[in-house]
């Protein structure tokens, strides 16, 4: 048997819904079915969002609504994926890179030590689709007078002291990645907690132009009026994301049943060749991103995933440590990247396990079966 790591959701009536989607007249962004998965999250979060072409772009939207530029600085975890940092980085920005808890969430400390006269804004992601103690970053970002952006691309259906992760910050967003929770291949969504920002994320995501005031019939033709860029999602691929949003609670709960079978099948075998998994904060409701375990040997990984690949399981393993990176280390006058111990270590033991909304029950017993083959192996 092969389990990949991930599959796209996929739902009984999505062929129906895509075939109902191509008779549409209209294909480009911003039809119905961009305005049904607007409204539906509009709805659950309590504040607006726009459906947009990926969580990078929102990202992208957000070094743009902050006027980011040429030698101002912007704190990112280092243990993050690429995208969280490159749209500052597009704008001029100069990263300075966070550690991380055992968990893979910044450390509010981190922000602290980090901030200078030149930090113009702090990224907080929220990974695994848990957070650092956001109320920390916030009051700390409040008295520094800089934004907080919230990377939630992980985090659709989660919450932080009963607040969806990514309505915390000025901004946050979603992503719709084949990879995440739901999907709409490529998507994402950019959420407005901080409506200042509100006009201006419009115009962006509309190639610089007022086009939604002229929707909105609030201005008889529309013209450029700002630097803006092409960040509206197509139809189809809302059409393929509504479903999906409107049954997230039942998704996000059946890969809460996929994580504690794995945890009450395998979790006291990692635990007696010394690997954690992942903890979730009391003050998250998780959405289950991800089932995880790190080792605490450096050379327990390398074998298990080995083992795994060999049986036909795919056990990938996640992020690349930014701050030592070789664009990273550009960022240090000196070349020598920072020591971030928390962010190496769960850089360098983490493996995910294959986790996704149609797994199978023979799939999830079968990778079951092979971890613990190794588990058990005297290592
Ligand atoms: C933390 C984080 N930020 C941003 C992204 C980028 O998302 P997208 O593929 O929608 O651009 C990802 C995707 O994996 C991610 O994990």
């Amino acid at each position: 048997m092969k389990v990949p790591f991930n599959k796209p959701v996929r739902l009984e009536n999505h062929a129906e819904v895509l075939a109902e989607a191509v008779n549409c007249p209209q294909l480009a962004g911003n039809g119905p079915y961009t305005k049904r998965c607007e409204d539906y999250l509009d709805a659950a979060l309590q504040v607006p969002t726009r459906i947009v072409t990926s969580a990078t772009h929102a990202l992208e939207m957000m070094a743009l609504v902050a006027g980011i530029k040429d030698g101002d600085e912007v704190i990112v975890p280092s243990f993050t994926f690429v995208s969280t940092a490159n749209p500052f980085v597009l704008r001029g920005a100069r990263l300075r890179f966070a550690d991380n808890d055992a968990d893979g969430n910044i450390l509010p400390g981190e922000v602290e030590r980090l901030f200078t006269s030149k930090t113009r804004a702090v990224l907080a992601v929220d990974y695994a689709g848990a957070s650092p103690d956001l109320d920390q970053i916030v009051e700390l970002c409040e008295r520094k007078r800089v934004p907080l952006f919230e990377d939630a691309a992980q985090g659709i259906g989660a919450t932080y002291r009963g607040r969806p992760l990514g309505t915390i910050g000025n901004l946050g967003c979603y992503s719709f990645h084949d990879t995440k929770n739901i999907t709409s291949g490529e998507g994402g969504a950019l959420i407005i907690r901080d409506q200042s920002y509100l006009e201006a994320a419009e115009i962006i995501r509309e190639k610089g132009t007022n086009r939604r005031k002229f929707m909105l019939g609030l201005v008889d033709k529309y013209t450029w009026v700002a630097m803006g860029s092409s960040y509206v999602l197509s139809e189809l691929n809302s059409a393929y994301l509504c479903p999906q949003l409107e049954r997230i609670n039942e998704i996000n709960a059946r890969r809460g049943e996929l994580c504690r079978r794995y945890e009450r099948e395998l979790g006291a075998a990692f635990e007696r060749v010394g690997a954690r998994r992942l903890a979730v904060p009391a003050f998250n409701k998780p959405n289950h991103h991800m089932y995880a375990a790190v080792f605490s040997r450096p050379e327990h990984r390398p074998s298990f995933i080995a083992h795994m690949k060999g049986a036909g399981v795919t056990c990938p393993f996640h992020y690349v440590p930014l701050h030592s990176s070789p664009f990273g280390r550009t960022f240090y006058d000196s070349g020598v990247p920072d020591e971030l111990p928390g962010c190496d270590r769960i850089a360098g033991n983490l493996v995910r396990l294959p986790l996704y909304f149609n797994m199978t029950e023979e799939e999830q017993s079968y990778t079951i079966e092979r971890a613990l083959e190794w588990l058990r192996s005297g290592v």
